[in-house]
């Protein structure tokens, strides 16, 4: 190389370096463009090799992501440089299976001190506890000044949770049931609610019971809570084996869990409407797709999403957009995204500027198959871009029920997400069906747990963890299909079963 060649390689390195000291955006390879009708976006990942974030606040100071992870760790994401930097570790998380650090809401007033509330599990001597805290702000430091705010039962599953602020400085906290049927229901216990509480953690004046930080009840394990621009509440919740919801939260209305499941459409239900006021949802799903973040989308820089809900689904794997109609009642269409391509969906966000960043959970306790990648877990971003970029996406209509006669549609639809596609199950969690004797065994005693569920049975000597719940929701010839489908696959090699079977069952 010449000398004056050397010098202008130098010079453009000082430049470059330069460039990135002046804090210019780095530009990432874009993985997919997605074509709406008229915009163009971009997906790009922004973090990698991160722990299960759970959620995701926008910190406007410091123009970066402020994530939590389910084992403890705070960490933010600087949206220019993407350096992740860890803010702080929470000391007394207990992370098992769902349980962990979970919901934060980031309160970050003009000119007055800064606020993150944190929701997590914890646990003393045998006891497990969902706690509400709210930690002071440093944007330069760590975290200080804990005051835990609330103190609930937890339990091994259903701890909720998220926490939104709203513009009157309320803080609403999405609590779970904790696994307890007769939480939801009473009104005096704070699990299965929504609770309504000034900043400070004391009760507000005008909270719709006097004394009481009960603002809505009859839930189940929400996990995604959202505010509109236009002031309204939304709730995305977990439903058992059917009925996974969408609910807009009205104060003292009662939202059914564990009487009513989702829409009001048995005869049982029916009848229990009749005495009891119970709010149905504005959106249920069967099968589940288990929805996980909710975030509204105002913004006119994507004017097809305009007025719409996000919502990250962790089973289906898949960024939902749920379009609402005008007076925000009422969800008018639903779009598919990413559909098994990203893994297990956690939490989304919306940005001021019209982004939106959401964060895959392929290192959690149930990873789907082919997950986890070695990049997972990720926060991606969907951003407006002028051009496209190979592979181009489009948004899919909501896929369609199984047909009754379809075994493979069937299994996946309803036991694949804890039984795995290939019937191997999940160590400890989900038993396998691959060479199963009650799978192989006798036809009545298979038909009952399909119908009725299973829970703390102790197989071949490993006590599972999970309970399965019952599919009597299923027609006679779906329950049939889904019996056959198993004992004559996955190595399986047992007996038709025929539908006279079933009869006496029900
Ligand atoms: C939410 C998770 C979940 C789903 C969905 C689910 N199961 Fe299960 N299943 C379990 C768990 C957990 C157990 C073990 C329960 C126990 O004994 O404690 C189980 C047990 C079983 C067993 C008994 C296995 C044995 O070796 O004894 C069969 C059979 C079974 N499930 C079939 C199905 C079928 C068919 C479907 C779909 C219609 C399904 N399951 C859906 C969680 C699930």
């Amino acid at each position: 190389m010449k000398p004056q060649n050397i010098y202008i390689g130098f010079t453009t390195i000082i430049l470059f370096l330069f460039s990135c000291r002046q804090g210019s955006e780095k530009e990432l390879p874009v993985m997919n463009s997605i074509q709406l009708e008229n915009s163009i976006l971009s997906l790009t990942k922004e973090a990698t090799n991160l722990n299960v974030p759970w959620d995701l606040q926008y910190d406007r100071i410091n123009d970066a992501i402020l994530f939590s992870e389910i084992g403890g760790a705070i960490r933010r994401l600087d949206i220019k440089s993407k350096q992740v930097l860890l803010i702080d570790s929470i000391p007394d998380v207990y992370q098992q299976r769902t349980l962990g650090l979970l919901g934060m809401a980031l309160y970050q007033p003009e000119n007055e001190q800064a606020y993150l509330y944190l929701s997590y599990t914890s646990k003393k001597d045998s006891s497990i506890f969902s706690n509400l805290y709210r930690y002071n702000y440093n944007p330069t430091g760590r975290l200080s000044n804990p005051v835990q705010l609330l103190q609930i039962p937890g339990n091994t599953g259903h701890n909720g949770s998220r926490i939104v602020i709203s513009p009157d400085k309320k803080v609403y906290w999405a609590t779970g049931d904790a696994a307890t049927d007769t939480y939801a229901q009473d009104s005096t216990s704070l699990n299965g609610k929504i609770l309504r509480l000034n900043l400070d953690g004391s009760i507000p004046k005008d909270n719709p019971i006097a004394n009481s930080y009960v603002y809505a009840w009859g839930f189940r394990n929400m996990q995604g809570l959202t505010y509109s621009t236009e002031g309204i509440l939304y709730t995305s919740e977990h439903g058992d084996a059917i009925e996974d919801e969408i609910n807009l939260i009205l104060p003292l209305k009662n939202y059914g869990w564990p009487l009513i499941e989702g829409m009001i459409d048995t005869e049982k239900e029916k009848a229990k409407v009749k005495t009891l006021a119970i709010e149905e949802p504005i959106k249920s799903w069967t099968p589940v797709v288990a929805p996980a973040g909710l975030a509204y989308y105002g913004s006119d820089v994507i004017p097809e999403w305009k007025k719409s809900l996000l919502l990250t689904t962790l089973k289906n794997q898949s960024l939902r957009i749920l379009s609402l109609s005008d007076d925000g009642h009422r969800i008018i269409d639903e779009q598919v995204l990413f559909q098994d391509q990203l893994g297990r969906l956690r939490s989304v966000i919306t940005l001021p500027n019209g982004d939106i960043y959401f964060c895959s959970s392929n290192r959690d306790w149930n990873p789907q198959k082919g997950f986890p990648k070695q990049e997972d877990d990720v926060i991606y971003r969907l951003r407006v871009s002028e051009k496209t970029h190979a592979p181009i996406l489009h948004p899919q209509s909501v896929d369609t029920q199984p047909a009754a006669k379809d075994g493979h549609a069937l299994y996946e639809a309803y036991c694949t997400s804890c039984h795995k596609s290939d019937g191997e199950g999940l160590t400890n969690t989900f038993p396998p069906l691959a060479k199963s004797n009650t799978v192989n065994g006798d036809e009545k005693a298979l038909l009952q747990i399909i119908l009725h569920g299973v829970q703390e049975k102790n197989m071949e000597s490993i006590k599972y963890e999970g309970a399965m719940p019952g599919f009597s929701f299923l027609t006679d010839a779906e329950i049939i299909t889904i019996a056959n489908y198993i004992r004559t696959n996955f190595g399986n090699n047992a007996g038709k079963i025929e539908s006279s079977s079933l009869t006496s069952l029900r």
